[in-house]
């Protein structure tokens, strides 16, 4: 049975992922002067070391208007002629890092908010490369100002269509920081669209279509799975999830291959349910439920992660499953007391439905462990456990695996994107909440401990090879405003994935 989504047609002029058009890309430019199209110019001001002398205003004045040059101070200073300027705050200079800039440059760019066109005095610090510099203020102010809009009417916010880094040493390291920074924020800008992207107008099918697209322009090599192929293969978790949808799943598999000897190999595996309503078990109908449309961000993450690896020039393989489907309650839904066969022969009691994530991973999981050759290390990344977004909050992301120097190199990247991740326990003890009499495993524990018996379940079709699996729900989006992520779909995870990927090293294996 064909069953097109009952008005999706009527979305198909809608795109799913607007930061992918060339018009809203933002420019990048470095100069040693600011240039003339530029309507107002960021200065970086310390609570120590001198003030620019384009400002013309000495501390005392700037004091008198509440900014002493802290980290989160911000002031418009109007000129008479010329572009408005604003200084912002870095607090110590010594004492500055990259993630402080770049809630800095954040914060500068949103002060600058109706500006089309702006500049960014570099500032000079003696500790930080300017590379890093460079990378941190672009993706700080382009990130900053991104929105997410279907409107075709209204007005919406002014994009940010031109940012210039001026500094009178303008070179290449500024250059290259410039032009990785605008990379890694224009995958994040693509995580956000397709996490924010209402899950009619972006089904499984969709995001196939876009992966498609992706990577052709990206030098990715695509295999799009459906429903007959997975059934030959014996994705019995994935068909299992989609069964009650009249949309059918895809599995997207992603292959980045570095022109020359590769380093590593390194399998990521993605949640991406495109719309959650809990199954049979269905969620109730509150705003945190209409939030269900951004259950696939570990696989927006992905997706967006993998579209850089060329153009940084990775020297990792990197094999990606993107795991798509909703979960839909009907007739036809997988019923609680059901028992699914994923790829492997592994046999699962669904005890609730809507602990699915983890019952479309397991098949994507099981194909890493037959990749040939084994992949040196697997990752995975889902929306997955109300959970751990409870013990973790909005802006900490969980982190468990089986193998600590693997988990140990996400934590790194965690560190040097300011996607934090926090590492809990994968406790071997609570193993046996996941027991069955029927099967062998239930899909979920008890009620404790939800995100540790999550990742204790993922563990069972990792065949020991070293696995670290990233818990992306409490910081998939946010309601409110903090630094460079703006309300909505955050991306997480686009760029610590870009970090890790680009950084990973096989780690030894531990026995
Ligand atoms: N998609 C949810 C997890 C989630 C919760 C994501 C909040 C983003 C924000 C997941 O599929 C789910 O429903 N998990 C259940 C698991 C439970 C049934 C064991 C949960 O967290 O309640
Ligand atoms: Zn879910
Ligand atoms: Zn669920």
């Amino acid at each position: 049975m064909d069953h097109p989504s009952f008005h999706a047609s009527a979305q198909a002029s809608s795109d799913p992922a607007p930061s992918l058009l060339d018009t809203s890309k933002t420019k990048i430019v470095v100069a040693k002067t600011a240039p003339s199209s530029a309507t107002c110019i960021g200065l970086a001001i310390g609570t120590d070391g001198e003030l620019p002398r384009e400002l013309g205003l000495d501390r005392e004045a700037l004091a008198a208007a509440g900014f002493e040059g802290k980290l989160g101070d911000v002031q418009v200073v109007p000129q008479a002629k010329g572009p408005l300027l604003v200084v912002f705050g870095i607090g110590k200079r010594g004492e500055l890092d990259v993630s402080k800039l770049r809630d800095a440059a954040a914060l500068c760019a949103r002060a600058a908010g109706t500006h089309e066109k702006i500049a960014l005095a570099v500032p000079d610090l003696k500790h930080l490369s300017p590379e890093l510099v460079a990378q941190a203020l672009v993706e700080g102010a382009v990130l900053a100002r991104y929105q997410y809009l279907l409107k075709a009417t209204a007005k919406g916010p002014t994009p940010l269509r031109e940012l210039t880094l001026v500094s009178e040493k303008a070179g290449e390291e500024l250059k290259r920081g410039s032009e990785l920074g605008s990379v890694t924020a224009r995958a994040t800008q693509l995580a956000r669209d397709l996490a924010e992207a209402p899950a009619t107008l972006l089904s499984a099918r969709r995001m196939a279509e876009i992966a498609e697209a992706l990577a052709t322009e990206c030098g990715l090599d695509v295999e799009v799975f459906d429903e007959k192929a997975l059934l030959e293969m014996g994705c019995g978790g994935l068909l299992g999830v989609n069964a009650g949808s009249v949309e059918p799943p895809r599995m997207i598999k992603l292959t980045y291959r570095p022109k020359g000897q590769a380093t590593g190999n390194v399998s990521v595996v993605a949640k991406g349910i495109m719309f959650d309503s809990g199954g049979l078990g269905l969620k109730p109908n509150d705003l945190v439920h209409a939030t269900m449309k951004g259950d696939m961000s570990g696989a927006a993450a992905v997706l967006a992660a993998m579209t850089t690896l060329r153009a940084l020039d990775c020297k990792n393989v990197v094999t990606a499953y993107l795991m798509c489907t909703d979960n839909m309650p009907s007739g036809t839904a997988m019923k609680l007391g059901d028992v699914l066969t994923v790829r492997g022969g592994k046999t699962v009691e669904v005890i609730n439905t809507d602990a699915e994530g983890r019952l479309v991973m397991a098949d994507a999981l099981v194909l890493s462990t037959e990749q040939n050759p084994r992949p040196d290390a697997i990752i995975d990344i889902a929306t997955l456990t109300g959970a751990c977004q409870r013990a973790l909050g909005l802006l900490t992301a969980g982190v468990l695996g089986n193998h600590q120097p693997l988990v140990d190199q996400v934590i790194a990247s965690g560190q040097r994107t300011d996607e934090q991740v926090w590492q809990l326990p994968l406790e071997k003890r609570y193993r046996k909440e996941l027991d069955s009499n029927l099967a062998d495993l239930k899909n979920v524990g008890g009620e404790n401990a939800g995100a540790i018996t999550a990742g204790l379940f993922l563990e069972e079709f990792v065949d020991g090879i070293p696995w670290a699996h990233i818990d992306i729900a409490g910081t998939a989006r946010l309601d409110s405003a903090e630094t460079w992520r703006p309300p909505g779909a955050t991306g997480f995870g686009a760029r610590l994935l870009v970090d890790f990927l680009m950084a990973f090293t096989p780690p030894a294996q531990v026995h």
